[in-house]
């Protein structure tokens, strides 16, 4: 595939996507796309108000075209927010491309993240939300994985190592 990016990576709130991501470029000296990150300097607000002001589908439209314009970019490593692999433009946009998919359970995810509210669809019932969306997720994750790394208990340097020897 041409004008592609190394790799995506996917997977739940709290699973590491962008401290991997991150990780992996550093390693390589590649360009590290986050989307959430992109959709807020577009936005120029954070998704946490783009949520609360404008709603989930204004939020999920600006999503889908940062995912769609960052597959476009050669060779970068591309983090995607948890429910961007979902958006059916992008499920279908993902096929064919390196896909890691980083793996967690609850109680992993939720030392990490700390459930502060700071994420909108964990704010209610944290652990509960968090666990149903991933039940509902899951089979969209797998079949688009071209790789799983579990991330439970392991650190950074660990991950993307394996990744790395793996991808
Ligand atoms: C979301 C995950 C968030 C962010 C938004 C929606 C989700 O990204 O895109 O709050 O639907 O799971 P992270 O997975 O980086 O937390």
């Amino acid at each position: 595939m041409s004008g592609a990016p190394f790799v995506v990576v996917i997977g739940p709130p709290g699973v590491g996507k962008s401290t991997i991501a991150r990780g992996i470029a550093q390693r390589l000296d590649r360009r590290l796309v986050d989307t959430d990150a992109l959709v807020e300097e577009r936005e120029g607000r954070s998704v946490s108000d783009l949520f609360v002001e404008s709603g989930e589908d204004y939020f999920r439209a600006a999503e889908e075209r940062a995912v769609l314009d960052a597959l476009r970019e050669d060779g970068i490593v591309l983090a995607l927010g948890g429910g961007a692999p979902m958006i059916p433009a992008v499920t279908d946009a993902l096929q064919g491309h390196t896909v890691l998919f980083l793996d967690v359970g609850i109680a992993d995810a939720a030392k990490r993240i700390g459930f502060d509210k700071s994420r909108p669809l964990l704010s209610v019932n944290p652990r509960q939300s968090w666990i149903r969306t991933m039940d509902a997720r899951r089979p969209t994750y797998e079949s688009l994985a071209t790789l799983r790394v579990d991330t439970a208990g392991r650190g950074v340097d660990d991950v993307v190592t394996e990744a790395l020897a793996r991808l």
